[in-house]
């Protein structure tokens, strides 16, 4: 992926607004360019290239699922939900702006995915069809049945014992989603057929539930400035977590087993998957 090309066009699909309107703006500005790994939109264009289409094109769906995921991260942060202060390396959004500003950034970086994917560039790019597609993928994927209803899910499970099969439930919805949405809206792009969308699904949700299980191990193994966020967090707010139920070397397991899964799924493509296959690998041996 063409990082900076990404990166600039992330920013561009932020509006101009009157004087009295731009602390909002401020929040989200920070936010979005405050870094990031960027996986979701890597997704996006990967599987875009993969089913016969453009990066150009999916560009647009690319910066709409980083805007939600960013905007899910503001959220994810406050007082009322995980309490952190340490986001990207940064202190967190309400650190610096305020809870009430936080709040409103996030909405605003909401909001603003759905203006990004029906947006006149991506119209002309990818035409209405796609574009109420990709629209339809994201809004469902990004909410109640998606990634809202895992931050639910997540949100109840504090200080209490949950069976392991309520984590995956959880962990699929609120991570497993968003990244689904990312890889599908990569496919509608590019006009993939219903079997490669499903396929994408399929490798989607597994590298995502990875992805989750490999986030919380590292909140137990790694270190602040390495994360850019503060570990320890889940224990501090009693989460439970397949680490808390399982340990890490069952969670090293499962993150392996569900990465080979995933892989598997490529096999219904035709065209060249190394580089997803590598990702997959990736994301579970990541440090950060
Ligand atoms: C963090 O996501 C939140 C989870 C879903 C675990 P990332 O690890 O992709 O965060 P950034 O975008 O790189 O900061
Ligand atoms: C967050 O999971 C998932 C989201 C939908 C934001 P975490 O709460 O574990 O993510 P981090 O560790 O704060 O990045
Ligand atoms: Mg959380
Ligand atoms: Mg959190
Ligand atoms: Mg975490």
């Amino acid at each position: 992926m063409d990082m900076q090309k990404f990166e600039k066009e992330l920013l561009s699909y932020i509006p101009n607004v009157r004087e009295e309107m731009k602390t909002v703006v401020s929040s989200i500005e920070y936010s979005l360019s405050a870094g990031g790994k960027r996986i979701r939109p890597f997704l996006t264009l990967e599987f875009a290239k993969l089913c016969g289409g453009s990066e150009e094109n999916a560009m647009p769906f690319a910066c709409a699922v980083e805007m939600i995921h960013t905007y899910s991260l503001i959220h994810d942060d406050l007082p009322c939900m995980d309490n952190d202060d340490l986001r990207r390396g940064k202190p967190t959004n309400h650190k610096v702006f305020g809870e009430a500003v936080a709040l409103l950034g996030g909405d605003g970086l909401l909001t603003l995915a759905f203006e990004t994917v029906l947006s006149e560039r991506a119209v002309e790019l990818n035409g209405y069809e796609k574009c109420v597609k990709a629209g339809r993928a994201l809004a469902k994927y990004a909410g109640v049945n998606g990634m809202i209803g895992g931050q639910m899910i997540d949100l109840e499970s504090e200080e209490k014992a949950v069976p392991l099969e309520i984590l995956q439930v959880m962990d699929e919805n609120k991570t497993g989603a968003l990244i689904a949405s990312a890889c599908v809206m990569g496919c509608i792009s590019a006009g993939a057929s219903d079997e490669q969308i499903k396929a994408a699904k399929n490798y989607a949700m597994d590298i995502g539930i990875a992805f989750q299980i490999v986030d919380d191990m590292l909140d137990v193994t790694s270190d602040t400035a390495t994360l850019g966020k503060t570990v320890g967090s889940d224990r501090e707010n009693n989460k439970s977590t397949y680490v808390s139920l399982l340990g890490l070397d069952e969670c090293r397991r499962i993150s392996i087993e569900l990465t080979e899964k995933a892989v598997e799924s490529l096999k219904a493509f035709e065209g060249d998957t190394e580089e997803l296959k590598k990702f997959a690998y990736y994301l579970c041996d990541r440090k950060k």
